[in-house]
């Protein structure tokens, strides 16, 4: 078994991008800026925006992280986004998700310019991926793309299940896990809370990518001997050792499982790092306007 270890390779991507910057500043460039709007406290969230601005910080990016009460209007979010939308100092930025349930966040998501989205979440940046267009991809199926191909795993011809079809990592992780490039070629099944025999699928998986948000729930006997398996799930459990009085669960349960694979994700320490290299790289790209 190898583990695949998101703090090695996230200092090294991040080392990577560092310098890039250094590169474009040197040669006249702006320093990127990305931006971050975060509504409400909710602590997971927190927790996810706080590392985000720090690693901005870490390679050289300008960062902005704007707050709005939980009780904010939709109308007050689309204010907000639209005058980052506005702001040509800023390069990129997020809406850190969920966000309270009376806000729509498919609205949220079509009022960001496609040019800033570098979560890569409106339509026409997911409608270009899915054509195989230049766009920013979502950061954490593009953190577990860089996984594979540092780690030089073999896609092609694989099968690859996923578990969950959420928007912003089962959904794009399976239309990239069939594209017609490497990563990918891979005979992708997706799977979701009404697949029937979803154990039995996943026995069959070379590659198994599980993000459906429920800690522990894929224990060894989903997996086959010497498959990949990538961890998505990052859940908060009550643990009264701990002095958060928390503890960070993947949705794999990683001692049982990780015996059985070839390689596999750890969490925490793994695909959630990554997912910040993502939205770095995906700023740097929208500095140096790549895409757009
Ligand atoms: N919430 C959980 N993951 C993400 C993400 O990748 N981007 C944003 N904006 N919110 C999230």
């Amino acid at each position: 078994m190898q583990l695949l270890d998101g703090k090695v390779l996230s200092s090294l991507i991040k080392a990577e991008i560092k310098v890039e910057v250094e590169n474009w500043i040197a040669q006249g460039g702006k320093k990127p800026h990305l931006a971050a709007i975060l509504v409400g406290n909710d602590g997971a969230s927190e927790t996810y925006v706080a590392s985000k601005i720090r690693s901005c910080e870490e390679i050289g990016f300008t960062s902005t992280l704007v707050r709005l009460d939980a009780d904010s209007t939709e109308a007050e979010v689309l204010a907000a986004v639209e005058a980052l939308n506005q702001d040509p100092d800023v390069d990129g930025f997020i809406v850190q998700l969920p966000l309270p349930p009376h806000i729509s966040e498919n609205t949220v998501m079509e009022a960001v310019a496609p040019e800033k989205d570098v979560d890569g979440f409106h339509p026409i940046n997911v409608g270009r991926m899915c054509k195989g267009l230049p766009a920013y991809l979502s950061a954490t199926p593009f953190g577990i793309l860089e996984m594979f191909q540092r780690a030089q795993i073999e896609t092609t011809g694989k099968h690859c299940v996923v578990i969950g079809r959420s928007q912003i990592v089962g959904l794009p992780m399976s239309i990239l896990m069939q594209r017609n490039t490497t990563p990918g070629n891979c005979t992708v099944t997706i799977c979701h809370s009404k697949t029937r025999n979803l154990k039995e699928i996943c026995q069959t998986a070379d590659i198994l990518i599980v993000a459906l948000g429920r800690p522990e729930f894929v224990t060894a006997d989903y997996v086959k001997e010497g498959a990949v398996v990538v961890d998505v799930g990052i859940s908060r459990v009550p643990d009264a050792s701990k002095k958060s009085g928390f503890a960070i669960k993947g949705d794999v349960k990683f001692d049982e499982v990780a015996p059985k694979s070839s390689y596999i994700t750890p969490v925490p320490g793994g695909v959630g790092l990554m997912t910040i290299c993502g939205l770095l790289t995906n700023t740097l790209k929208a500095a140096r306007k790549e895409i757009y």
